[in-house]
């Protein structure tokens, strides 16, 4: 396993490029398998979620061929079976029920086990295939689905009790553009990664009105084309390496970003009294510190509230941010597993019943810490990146998940970072 050792202090300053988004790859390469004509898939990050997809992708039978950052799919000739193996390593591999049933009229896919940040149920998938025709049954750890007749359009409340799914939306779609007639999902999840996909599969000759909005209408169309298509840049990725500049920047600069999805990340780094800069066109932003920041209250809500997935990152910056702070995780109240590891480098962090109560502290100090999950990763290696001394991350293959070589962003930058990696 690889680790990271960062030495806190450095100034970051320079540009770097934001990849693409891991979390519209990851359901765009699966609706792939919704086509038997090429897809051509451009900015899928290099990352190991998006790996283990591919990986997924060619044991169902699609022939795969990915240069750098472009993925070529062409999925002719698919079985409807994705392995265990494969699907136990990344939750996002239920991405594939959806184009499987769609496409084959049936599917068995392994249920996602446990995950760190909480408890993960997929009743709304399944509710929103079984709303389509779906009969499903869970055996041996499987969830084995049949559509024998087809999938017939219907309309689905997505609504759980923790507001809207993305995947689940994700999945309910991809399934219903091949349905007969018209889907309309109520209470849809309106994160740009769901717009990206609604795109793509727009881009394969899907009718869908609505993407964005909590009501998504699907026409169902017989089958579908094939595409050239590039994923939106990584809202989560962009908002990590913007906290990296409001804790320790001298002037850095990050390129393709989408100003429209990073609102709630620009507006919480305001309040807290930082300078943020985007270009004319919003492809761009500068951030730089503020000289007096300030602690200040999060809550995180699906989009376009704060993301769930900039939770950890922001705890990080809080922690040595002068003044109290709160912060609520509403959709993962579990996903605190960061904080145990802050408080081992001096942070100051009460977790209770879903919340965060941060009293900022002047300075943390190196410690050697596990990454836990994907955010929380991120969250240490900021907290490092401001530590006095060496920081050792153990686990790294946590953040090699969703971020593209971030070792060697860091280094643009200026950072002290060094990867270690296992014999
Ligand atoms: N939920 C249910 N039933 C379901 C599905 C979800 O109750 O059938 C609940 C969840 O437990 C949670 C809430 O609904 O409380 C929202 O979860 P959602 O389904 O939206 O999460 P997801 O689609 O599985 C995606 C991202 C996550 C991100 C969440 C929330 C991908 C591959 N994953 O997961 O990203 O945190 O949406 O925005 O897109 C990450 O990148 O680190 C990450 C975890």
């Amino acid at each position: 396993m690889d680790k990271l050792l960062v030495t806190g202090g450095n100034r970051l300053e320079g540009k770097i490029n934001i990849s693409g988004s891991k979390n519209a790859s990851l359901p765009i390469l699966a609706a792939a398998l919704l086509t038997e004509e090429p897809c051509i898939i451009r900015r899928v990050p290099d990352v190991s979620d998006t790996n283990y997809m591919l990986q997924i992708l060619r044991a169902l039978g699609a022939d795969v061929e990915r240069s750098s950052g472009t993925v070529r799919i062409v999925a002719k000739n698919i079985i409807p079976e994705a392995p265990y193996d494969l699907v136990r390593r990344m939750r996002a591999s239920i991405c594939v029920m959806g184009p499987l049933l769609s496409r084959l009229g049936r599917a068995s896919v392994s249920l996602p086990g446990g995950c760190i940040i909480g408890d993960r149920p997929v009743d709304l998938h399944l509710k929103g295939l079984q709303g389509l025709g779906a009969n499903i049954d869970v055996e041996g750890g499987n969830m084995l689905m049949e559509a024998g007749d087809g999938l017939i359009g219907a309309e689905i409340d997505m609504r759980g009790k923790h507001g809207p799914t993305v995947l689940g939306t994700d999945n309910l779609m991809m399934a219903a553009v091949l349905a007969e007639g018209v889907t309309v999902i109520e209470s849809a999840a309106s994160e740009p990664e769901v717009v990206d996909l609604a795109n793509f599969l727009i881009s394969l000759g899907a009718k869908i009105h609505g993407a964005g909005t909590r009501r998504i209408q699907i026409e169902g169309v017989p089958s579908l084309g094939g595409t050239d298509f590039t994923v939106i840049p990584d809202r989560i990725e962009a908002g990590t390496y913007m906290v990296a500049a409001a804790m320790m920047g001298n002037g850095v600069t990050l390129n393709r970003v989408n100003r429209t999805h990073l609102t709630s990340t620009t507006e919480v780094l305001l309040e807290s009294g930082h300078l943020v800069d985007f270009n004319a066109r919003g492809t761009s932003v500068t951030v730089t510190p503020g000289e007096a920041p300030q602690g200040c209250n999060i809550t995180t809500a699906p989009f376009p509230g704060f993301p769930t997935d900039m939770q950890a990152q922001f705890t990080a910056m809080l922690a040595t941010t002068p003044g109290l702070s709160v912060i609520e995780d509403t959709i993962f109240p579990q996903r605190f597993m960061h904080c145990a590891e802050m408080a081992r480098m001096g942070a100051e962090i009460d977790v209770d019943s879903g919340r965060a109560i941060v009293q900022g502290v002047e300075s943390l100090s190196a410690a050697p810490v596990m990454a836990s999950d994907l955010r929380a990763s991120a969250a240490l290696v900021l907290a490092a990146l401001g530590a006095k001394g060496t920081t050792e991350i153990n686990r790294l293959y946590h953040i090699d998940r969703g971020y593209e070589h971030i070792d060697e962003k860091l280094l643009l930058l200026g950072a002290d970072v060094e990867r270690v990696r296992s014999r």
